[in-house]
């Protein structure tokens, strides 16, 4: 197994990813992992996702964004034989840089509630599970 680089992600990167995300159990996928839907997310945020390469291959990917106010991170994933390896660590401090760049000192993400290695790694990156807060969805009707 080869080293591997860090780049932005790119809206060219969308086929290889959404691959990626395919392949990982506790992704959520959905409407908006379109390739239109990324590709407003990335114009919205540009310079913000990046991804991990190895050779040709594309091994790990964090969508990052904010609204002004607050960060938020989506597809933190690296492909299962690259991972415990810094790759995921490297992928969130990027990230991280960016947004404090951008005036944004405070981030947000979801995990779903079985994915228990997904809150380990979040917990040793420092970010903190709420207890004290509920997230309400809904969809919006066309
Ligand atoms: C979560 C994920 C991205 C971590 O990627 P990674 O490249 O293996 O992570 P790193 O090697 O950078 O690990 C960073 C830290 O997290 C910890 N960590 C990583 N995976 C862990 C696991 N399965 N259990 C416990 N701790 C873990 C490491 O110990 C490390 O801490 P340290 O630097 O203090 O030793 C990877 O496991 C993955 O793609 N999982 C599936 C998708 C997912 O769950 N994404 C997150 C939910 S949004």
């Amino acid at each position: 197994m080869g080293s591997h680089t860090i780049r932005e992600l790119l809206p060219e990167d969308y086929e290889a990813a959404l691959a990626l995300w395919q392949k990982t159990p506790g992704m959520g996928l959905s409407e908006a992992d379109s390739r239109e839907n990324i590709g407003m997310f990335l114009s919205r945020n540009p310079g913000m996702s990046f991804v991990a390469e190895a050779g040709n291959e594309l091994i790990g990917t964090i969508l990052c964004g904010h609204d002004g106010r607050r960060g938020i991170f989506y597809h933190l994933t690296v492909r299962h034989d690259y991972r415990k390896r810094g790759i995921g660590r490297t992928l969130v401090e990027c990230c991280l840089v960016r947004l404090k760049a951008a005036g944004i000192l405070k981030c947000h993400l979801f995990v779903l509630a079985d994915n228990s290695q997904g809150m380990a790694f979040w917990e040793s990156m420092g970010f903190q599970g709420r207890e004290d807060i509920h997230i309400y969805s809904r969809t919006i009707n066309q």
